[in-house]
């Protein structure tokens, strides 16, 4: 398990937190490095949380989740998120939204997701979003990689070019 577990952590990934708000207004936030998107038309996305963590009742109540890409040196807030707490949100920066769920002030880019769906995933279970709005901002992002927060660098190469 050990073994499987540092080789999948070779896969660099960034880091985000998802949060979410029942209609009672019970609050959940949890790290992860599952998150992926899936589908442009419609926008779809997903992440994967364990069946066992305290949070999962949460989200399955609540129905929908926002998605905070972390920024280089929000590292802090990542790990805030990935250590059980009575109330992890206590004294985090959260930026107002029409929909009324948590959003992350500085993160990188931000979805407000419906759940469509979810799947079983082994021990965990998969969330399929529909993406309902989003934002981004300009800066780096925060990297994952064999068990370490990373920061990208650059290579300096001429034929450099965008992706698209
Ligand atoms: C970088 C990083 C990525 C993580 N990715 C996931 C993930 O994709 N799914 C998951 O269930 N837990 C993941 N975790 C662990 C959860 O963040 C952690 O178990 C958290 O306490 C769960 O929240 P809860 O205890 O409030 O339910 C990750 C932790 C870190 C540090």
């Amino acid at each position: 398990m050990r073994a499987l577990r540092e080789a999948l952590g070779q896969f660099a990934t960034g880091v985000a937190v998802i949060t979410t708000v029942t209609p009672e207004g019970e609050r959940a936030g949890v790290t992860v490095n599952s998150f992926t998107s899936v589908s442009l038309d419609p926008p779809l996305v997903l992440w994967c949380l364990a069946d066992r963590a305290p949070s999962a009742r949460v989200f399955l109540r609540a129905g929908r989740f926002a998605v905070n890409v972390l920024a280089a040196g929000q590292d802090d807030l990542s790990r805030r998120f990935s250590t059980p707490a009575r109330d992890k949100f206590d004294g985090v920066a959260l930026l107002p939204t029409p929909s009324g769920l948590p959003v992350l002030a500085g993160a990188l880019a931000g979805f407000a997701c419906r759940t469509v769906r979810t799947y079983d995933g082994g021990d965990h279970r998969i969330f399929v979003g529909q993406v309902e709005h989003y934002e981004r901002t300009a800066g780096e992002p925060l990297v994952f990689h064999s068990g370490r927060y990373r920061e990208l660098y650059a290579h300096a190469r001429h034929n450099d070019s965008l992706v698209v």
